[in-house]
């Protein structure tokens, strides 16, 4: 399985909306006999991969998968079906397909034709592959990081703006290739306004150029603004119902979608909910901290990105990363589970994910 999981790696990032899937083929004695994984959406499930060129597989051997196989005719025939035609007689699963089309189905499936099913094998590994699909085939709404780059006291620039930088070159290399690890990017407006973020990987060989979103009631920002002028991938702009239609005509010549919601200024659930059906699967919001606050208050956050530096900025007047949530008993705070702590050159990542 620990194989399977590296397998289903290969292809990270690159299946949207698909998961990522491995699975390993080995004989009655446990040696090896063929391997595969999902490569992208629309591309043979990895059972396709390992199971293609047998007629039959060999009497003994085993299907290792790290998720559960599919049972429904998607973009490609159920998986189910072809572990049967090959005679499979054994498989071994890591977790349950969250997909309600699936989960359990596709078990079901199989034990009633005689097969026998081992379950939970790296549950829990083979689970946190798919972070991302868990979240979004569930709730039809896109996973959420928020990301921010701070000192130790939690501050994001300088009561004066100067913020470049706070954290140092590895730490802000990684907050690149985080872009490449999503399909969107978001940034309220007055980060768009002060900033003029470019919102692109600029670092990894291979980016996966990310689309870009911004939060704005009125979308009155500049129209030099890189996100008006560089058309390279997708660009939303999130506004309400009290956007000038002038302005909102002007963005939709220059190409960017505009997204318009029921309310003056747009609802965070209701973004999210239209960005997925718009064909995004996962979100980085990169502040500011009205807008990171917005998420954190609504519940919308799925997992934290925060790069530390050992730096003390020291002023109550200077922007905190999480803004003003409006909560105001400690009881009632949001809390998290520590993830992940790595060292990046002089700072610290903390991954640190919501707990419900
Ligand atoms: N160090 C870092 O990691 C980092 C990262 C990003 C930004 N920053 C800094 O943060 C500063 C800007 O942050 P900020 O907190 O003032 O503003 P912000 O979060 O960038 O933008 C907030 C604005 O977004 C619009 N918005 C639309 N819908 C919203 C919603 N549902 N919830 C919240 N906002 C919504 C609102 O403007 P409308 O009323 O026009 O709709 C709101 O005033 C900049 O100085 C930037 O340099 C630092």
């Amino acid at each position: 399985m620990k194989q399977a999981i590296d397998l289903a790696l290969k292809a990270q990032y690159q299946t949207d909306p698909n998961p990522v899937v491995g699975a390993v083929l080995v004989d009655r004695k446990g040696s090896i006999l063929s391997v595969g994984f999902h490569r992208k959406a629309g591309a043979p499930h990895a059972e396709v991969e390992a199971l293609g060129h047998y007629h039959n597989v060999p009497d003994g051997s085993i299907l290792f998968v790290t998720l559960e196989p599919c049972n429904f005719f998607g973009r490609t025939p159920p998986c189910t079906e072809l572990i049967l035609k090959k005679q499979v007689k054994q498989v071994v699963i890591g977790c349950r397909d969250p997909n309600p089309k699936v989960s359990g189905n596709g078990i079901e499936r199989l034990k009633s034709a005689g097969v026998k099913i081992v379950e939970g094998v790296l549950e829990t590994e083979c689970r946190n592959l798919n972070r991302v699909f868990n979240k979004h085939i569930t709730s039809l709404m896109p996973f959420v990081t928020v990301k921010a780059a701070i000192s130790i006291d939690g501050k994001t620039a300088m009561a004066s703006g100067e913020s470049q930088w706070i954290t140092g070159e590895e730490a802000r290399k990684a907050g690149h290739r985080l872009r490449s690890s999503h399909q969107a990017i978001a940034v309220g407006s007055k980060t768009l306004i002060r900033d003029n973020p470019e919102l692109t990987d600029r670092v990894s060989e291979t980016p996966r150029q990310p689309q870009r979103v911004v939060f704005s009631s009125s979308g009155d920002f500049p129209m030099d603004s890189h996100f008006v002028n560089q058309v390279s991938t997708q660009r939303f702009l999130i506004t309400g119902n009290s956007i000038n239609p002038h302005i909102a005509r002007t963005l939709e010549q220059k190409g960017i979608l505009i997204l318009v919601g029921t309310g003056v200024r747009p609802e965070i659930q209701w973004a999210m909910k239209t960005l997925y059906r718009e064909g995004i699967c996962s979100l980085l919001v990169e502040g500011g901290a009205e807008l990171t606050a917005s998420f954190i208050k609504e519940k919308m956050v799925d997992q934290f990105y925060l790069f530390v530096a050992g730096k003390i900025i020291g002023s109550s007047k200077a922007p905190s990363w999480s803004g003003e949530t409006g909560i105001s008993k400690l009881k009632e705070v949001p809390r998290l589970n520590f993830d992940r702590l790595e060292k990046l050159g002089e700072d610290l990542l903390i991954v640190a994910y919501p707990k419900h």
